[in-house]
């Protein structure tokens, strides 16, 4: 199915990197350095479309114009906790953007998301925000966030995971159809405890170590 406004990665290295991550004899340092390395990987084309503005420098021969990243801020909101693997990745290419936080579990009976924390920065609404979770499983969790972000007034949001289930894209699609959508790979179902199916498992858990 080919979607409006979701993106689905086929690049060879970041397959490759999340075969790796799949298996369940991948150890907790191994798993955090993938995330780490997809964040970057994909950075590359979630970014292709940002603002640029024209400078003029000089170069040791001549005067010249030329672009640079214009004066729209960037901000990359993890969902607590396993987004946080990716910002590290993310902050490789984006040195200058800033980071909120938004903490999200997902009711173990209900499987919706419960907040319990947000923190952003002061001029989120007016930044191209970046929201970034391995997983995207039923999508609440991930269309949560958007109401967050779009009750703080902001309008530019893109969305980043590792892992995405097909129910989950498109819900996003129907509920938000104004946002980006950047998955690295698209699984067919979910199982009856909400989590993806062949999926990576328990995505902090396997960043952290807590099992
Ligand atoms: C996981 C994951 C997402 C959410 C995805 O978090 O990191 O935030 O589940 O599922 P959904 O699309 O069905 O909402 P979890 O609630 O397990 O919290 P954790 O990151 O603290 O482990
Ligand atoms: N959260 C995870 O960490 N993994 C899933 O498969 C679903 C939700």
């Amino acid at each position: 199915m080919q979607y409006k406004n979701a993106f689905i990665f086929e690049h060879p290295l970041i397959q490759h990197k999340i075969s790796l991550l799949r298996d369940k004899n991948t150890n907790t340092k191994d798993f955090r350095q993938l995330v780490e390395e997809l964040a970057t990987l994909m950075c590359y084309e979630i970014t292709k479309d940002l603002p640029m503005k024209e400078i003029e420098i000089e170069t040791p021969i001549c005067k010249t114009k030329t672009h640079v990243l214009g004066d729209k801020k960037i901000a990359l909101v993890p969902v607590l906790r396993a987004g946080l693997g990716m910002v590290s990745g993310m902050q490789t290419l984006l040195p200058n953007s800033r980071v909120g936080f938004l903490g999200l579990y997902r009711d173990p009976e209900t499987h919706d998301p419960v907040q319990y924390y947000c923190k952003m920065p002061e001029d989120i609404a007016e930044s191209t925000v970046i929201v970034l979770d391995p997983m995207f499983a039923t999508g609440g969790s991930a269309t949560a966030a958007m109401e967050v972000l779009k009750g703080m007034g902001c309008k530019d949001i893109k969305f980043v995971c590792i892992i995405a289930a097909k129910e989950a894209v498109e819900r996003m699609e129907r509920e938000h159809p104004d946002v980006q959508v950047f998955c690295g790979a698209l699984d067919e179902t979910l199982n009856d405890h909400a989590y993806i199916v062949p999926g990576l498992g328990d995505a902090g858990d396997r960043i952290f170590g807590t099992k």
